[in-house]
């Protein structure tokens, strides 16, 4: 039994900040934010908007996409690093306001691979035949964890949610190969959440998130095409029966970067960093939720979903619509 994707959805916030309100913030400008890292705007929380509420939202609307109850679910897996509550976690509140009532659940945290974690758990918890229904779910408040007075990393951060049902199928494929580096953990840090944003209290610099990017892109560009081709490898398949590469959302230049090592063509890479900015283990399920409602995946295609970030953490995982 393998767990196929049924259904996704995703739950983006409507307030924008677009790269000329950051230039009001710290000192930098369109042009610069634009050619460094693809990245326009970003959609911030605001009012009510909380990380479980997007993930609630936008696990809604995959269950209706594949056309499942919320009684007939068995496992929700959250993955974020910027859950609002240490407990109750992101998942139990999910399952609260959609009514799985039936439902196992709980979040992880493996930053911006965070979501092809919980991908694995959930296949290994539908391949074991445990379960049969899953969602699995990408959220992240980071606009709450970012210092919005750090040009260096202010400009790279969205807010949104993303998420897929996975029913336990025969006809499934699913493979995948997942790293992680703690000797590299202090590349990418965060030391404290639930953080103030902008418009309160400045707070202490060093409990925000912190980061050495160049590190974070020279990581990036080497590992994630070697986890590709790793996987691959270990399926026996080729760049050529690939249909869609569907990349952590971090920086276009990186993209780019990992489909010339692969010896892909760049339309194989889709991108939406340009509207959303990096949001994290949301990334990849919005994206995926993007392409799906336009309709540019045919059944059986092979996609495959890579992701890399704070950890260090990386991996790749195929999946056949
Ligand atoms: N606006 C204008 N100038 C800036 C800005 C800014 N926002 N930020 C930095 N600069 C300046 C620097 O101070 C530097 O100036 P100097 O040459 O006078 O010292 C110059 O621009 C170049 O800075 P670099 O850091 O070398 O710029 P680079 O081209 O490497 O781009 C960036 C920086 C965009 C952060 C890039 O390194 C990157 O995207 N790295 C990957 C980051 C990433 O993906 N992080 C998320 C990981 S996922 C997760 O788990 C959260």
């Amino acid at each position: 039994m393998i767990g196929k994707i049924c259904g996704t959805g995703s739950y983006i916030p409507s307030l924008v900040w677009d790269n000329e309100k950051l230039a009001q913030l710290v000192e930098t400008d369109d042009e610069w934010i634009r050619e460094r890292t693809g990245i326009a705007r970003r959609h911030l929380i605001d009012g009510e908007e909380t990380t479980s509420y997007m993930a609630a939202q936008a696990a809604g609307e995959a269950l209706k996409d594949a056309g499942v109850r919320p009684e007939e679910v068995d496992l929700i897996v959250v993955a974020t690093m910027s859950s609002q509550n240490i407990m109750p976690c992101t998942a139990c509140e999910v399952q609260n306001v959609i009514g799985a009532v039936n439902a196992a659940c709980f979040d992880l945290n493996a930053a911006c691979t965070g979501f092809l974690f919980a991908l694995n758990t959930a296949q290994a918890y539908l391949g074991q035949g445990i379960y049969k229904t899953a969602v699995v779910i990408g959220t992240e408040s980071l606009s709450n964890m970012v210092n919005w007075e750090d040009r260096s990393t202010c400009i790279l951060f969205g807010d949104g949610a993303g998420a897929v049902v996975l029913k336990a199928s025969e006809d499934g494929r699913y493979s995948q190969v997942t790293y992680s580096d703690g000797s590299k953990g202090d590349v990418l840090t965060c030391s404290s959440r639930n953080q103030k944003k902008f418009e309160d209290e400045p707070r202490d610099g060093s409990t925000y998130m912190q980061m050495d990017g160049g590190e974070v892109f020279k990581f990036a560009v080497s590992k994630v095409p070697e986890a590709v081709r790793e996987l691959l490898d270990q399926e026996q398949m080729t760049t050529e029966e690939i249909a869609y590469y569907i990349l952590h959302q971090a920086n276009v230049r990186i993209v780019r970067s990992v489909a010339k090592r692969l010896g892909e063509k760049a339309e194989k890479f889709p991108t939406n960093m340009e509207e959303y900015g990096n949001t994290s283990s949301a990334s990849i399920p919005i994206l995926l939720d993007e392409l799906n409602k336009k309709k540019t995946f045919q059944s059986g295609d092979f996609i495959v979903l890579s992701g890399f970030g704070g950890g260090l953490t990386y991996g790749a995982s195929l999946i056949r619509w």
